[in-house]
């Protein structure tokens, strides 16, 4: 009755442990999500009050291809970095997502392959399995923080049907930061092969220790196949304003998906409204101060975490994710007995299973991710709870 695509589609890792927290929630546990990547920070007052100040007396459809004064706002946001992208070359859609769904529909035809590091983003599989696009991991190791293999490792898994390389920098889930030398290797492969470059930069801003990145949009020498996929949501702690861009200089790609744009009429007015709003008005000052508490909130997670007996983990460079080991056969079983069997001073965690984000689900049966964009009372209480929750669990 419903197409084979659609009933491709896995429960998302991050949310597929829901069920198993009826228990504690009504037994009125407290839980602590460390397995969604919502940011705890508040929203920029500017955001409110541009909209505040809206004074129209209808809600009117926008352009399909966004709001001018914010496409404008963004450009200049991305002239601050030395990256220049006209008007017609910045789309916006319904957060991220719409732009990382328009881009696959728009370059993939079924059958056709997508090289990925993994881990990955598991929202990404729905779009793959929905668009019948093959995925292609690169094989990363988790010692190793996730860093990219070589470039004949690379290369060796192109075929004549690899549409894109496509990569969220910095990670979702690993938190780890791809060097500008492992992008312009990236880059050169993309050229070489003529394929595109898929760069989800939702997480720009959360990059800690002045690790050495680039923006793909600094390469210039091969601006038609690259595209830059990226969003309000994390940047301004804005999730539910769905507010994405697609930035891309082939005028090809860009007029379909403007067409797609066009299919869909428009996005939310006042989101874009708020959106130009905190893109106009903040600046350095503003990313600094976030990325200074998100930095504080992963160090306290990485020392408190690395003390646990048999839990091993890398220094996150990035985003607000990490992905750790536990001394446990099955991290899908520990994490479901920690929501339904236990609690500490009224309160348990939710992880997410690592698995759920690997091609090769082996390789992350062990390990779960864990998202730190919470403050530190919360994490200090989810560290304790998951030390003794594993004592509890391994002396069962
Ligand atoms: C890597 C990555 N890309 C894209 C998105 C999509 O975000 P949004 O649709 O809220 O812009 C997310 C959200 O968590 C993400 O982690």
């Amino acid at each position: 009755m419903f197409s084979k695509n659609i009933q491709n589609l896995k429960t998302s890792p991050v949310r597929e442990l829901i069920p198993y927290s009826k228990k504690s929630k009504d037994a009125g546990i407290d839980i602590i999500h460390l397995n969604i990547g919502q940011p705890d920070l508040e929203t920029p007052k500017e955001f409110f009050e541009a909209i505040e100040s809206f004074g129209e007396k209808t809600i009117a459809y926008s352009d399909s291809s966004g709001q001018k004064e914010l496409i404008e706002s963004i450009k200049k946001y991305y002239q601050k970095m030395n990256i220049n992208y006209e008007n017609d070359e910045i789309l916006i859609t319904a957060g991220g997502s719409e732009a990382l769904l328009f881009t696959l529909m728009t370059l993939f035809n079924a059958g056709e392959e997508v090289l990925i590091p993994e881990p990955y983003y598991a929202n990404y599989n729905s779009f793959f399995a929905m668009l019948g696009i093959k995925v292609v991991g690169i094989p990363t190791k988790f010692e190793d923080n996730f860093k990219l293999p070589s470039k004949e490792v690379i290369e060796s898994l192109i075929t004549e049907k690899t549409k894109a390389i496509m990569f969220s920098n910095p990670g979702n889930p690993t938190g780890a930061v791809y060097s500008r030398d492992e992008l312009l290797m990236l880059n050169e492969i993309s050229k070489e092969k003529n394929i595109f470059m898929i760069s989800d930069e939702v997480y720009r801003e959360f990059i800690y220790d002045g690790k050495d990145t680039v923006s793909c949009g600094t390469f210039i020498d091969n601006q038609e196949r690259i595209i830059i996929i990226d969003s309000i949501s994390k940047r301004f702690s804005t999730c539910g304003a769905r507010v994405g861009t697609i930035l891309n200089k082939n005028k090809d790609f860009m007029g379909y998906i403007l067409k797609l744009c066009q299919s869909r009429l428009a996005i939310s007015t006042l989101d874009m409204i708020g959106a130009e709003a905190l893109y106009r008005c903040l600046d350095e000052k503003y990313y600094q101060s976030v990325n200074r508490k998100y930095m504080e909130r992963r160090d306290f997670l990485f020392e408190g975490l690395k003390k646990i007996d048999g839990v091993v983990l890398n220094k996150p460079e990035g985003a607000f994710y990490c992905i750790i080991e536990l001394p446990v056969e099955d991290a899908t079983d520990f994490s479901k007995w920690l929501l339904g069997e236990f609690s500490y001073e009224g309160s348990t965690v939710m992880l997410a299973p690592a698995k759920g984000f690997y091609q090769r689900e082996e390789l992350g049966l062990n390990k779960v991710r864990i998202s730190y964009a919470l403050e530190l009372d919360r994490l200090e209480k989810a560290i304790k709870t998951i030390e003794l929750g594993l004592k509890k669990y391994n002396n069962r």
